[in-house]
């Protein structure tokens, strides 16, 4: 098969994740990085706790209004569930299909350092054998794909024009090659939050990496319409001295990609990159306010990892299923509420920790 046997298939996976009022729960820790979450409440990093948090991930009754697709880990997407009582179940990717939720896969195999860039310049691996995963990720029911090539700005020079253009052309080919095996690519450069610039230097940075990443996809032929971005939001560095508002991040966010993205991408899902939950929330709330009174012809939702399961993660703690899966649905209420612009701040519960951490690694 090609691509042209695959564009009908991805445009409708592609708009079955772009449904009004919905994003995605980006649930594809790898292994090392849930164990810092599961370390957080006191849990050992081991297969079957990871099983039994992924379960219940699948197992919240009602997910399916906020959440159209999930990101798993390959170690999740090929894993029977457990129930409450320490019983198997079908296999994870079973239960998301059933309540209609799309399963998605993380295709990348992490960053190296990027020789001949600034320093702490990374670039993303995982092209080798990458077709031959995608085929066998298909046939186990994923739909889409994540890649997350991630770039910083620095005083000292980053990022590069070599880390920009290393980090664009390889999500353009990780694109084409998934696309090819029916996959829908989440197309995903992330700018960290790291440093104290400000937010109209992250706005230039991004314009510049945005425009790069769509002139590489379209060299290479990617379908655009079967395709997803997942950006960061146009936020000031964490350290910035001056914070912005929700609605300035807002304005900034949505003049970045009407300057940048092309209007054939059916949806905008952002990262949460350290936001916290309820921030999170409210600067989606505030993209899409904006949106609501000028160009945007995406669907604008979100894609969190941490803004979506971090008080389920607390009020789990490894054992209390219930308490868990509410706080998810919490969330999931929030940001499909923010999807369409109509979050009342704090009208969920959420836990106001900031989830930041310094050059983040997924
Ligand atoms: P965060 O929302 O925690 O930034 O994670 C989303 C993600 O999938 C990063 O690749």
């Amino acid at each position: 098969m090609a691509l042209d046997d695959y564009r009908e298939e991805l445009a409708a996976t592609a708009a079955a994740l772009a449904q009004p009022g919905t994003g995605l729960l980006a649930a594809d820790e790898s292994t090392g990085t849930i164990g810092k979450r599961f370390a957080a409440i006191g849990l050992a990093n081991t297969e079957e706790h990871r099983r039994a948090y992924r379960s219940l991930l699948a197992t919240t009754e009602g997910l399916n209004e906020q959440i159209s697709g999930v990101i798993l880990f390959e170690e999740t997407l090929f894993q029977d569930s457990v129930d409450g009582a320490g019983e198997s179940g079908p296999p994870i990717v079973e239960l998301f299909q059933q309540q209609g939720i799309v399963p998605g896969i993380k295709v990348d195999q992490g960053v190296e350092p990027l020789a001949g860039g600034v320093e702490g310049e990374s670039w993303c691996t995982g092209l080798k054998g990458l077709a031959e995963r995608a085929a066998r990720y298909y046939a186990r029911g994923a739909r889409f794909a994540k890649w997350r090539a991630v770039l910083q700005i620095s005083a000292h020079g980053a990022p590069s024009e070599l880390a920009v253009r290393e980090n664009a052309w390889g999500l353009a080919r990780y694109a084409r090659t998934v696309q090819e095996q029916g996959l829908v690519p989440i197309v995903e450069p992330e700018i960290l939050m790291d440093g104290d610039h400000d937010i109209i230097t992250t706005a230039s940075v991004q314009e510049w990496v945005l425009r790069t990443t769509y002139e590489a996809l379209a060299l290479n032929g990617v379908f655009l319409e079967g395709s997803v971005l997942k950006p960061s939001m146009t936020c000031p560095g964490a350290d910035c001295p001056e914070p912005a508002s929700p609605e300035e991040i807002g304005a900034f966010t949505l003049r970045t990609l009407s300057r940048s993205v092309p209007a054939a991408v059916p949806a905008i899902l952002f990262l949460s990159g350290g936001l916290s939950e309820e921030d999170a929330s409210l600067c989606l709330n505030a993209i899409n306010q904006v949106a609501a009174h000028g160009y945007a012809p995406w669907h604008l939702g979100f894609s969190y990892g941490r803004a979506l399961q971090h008080s389920c993660l607390q009020h789990w703690g490894g054992s209390d299923l219930a308490a868990g899966q509410a706080a998810l649905l919490a969330r999931a209420r929030a940001n499909g509420a923010a999807s369409r612009g109509a979050y009342a701040p704090g009208s969920e519960p959420s836990d106001d920790a900031s989830l930041f951490v310094a050059n983040y690694s997924y």
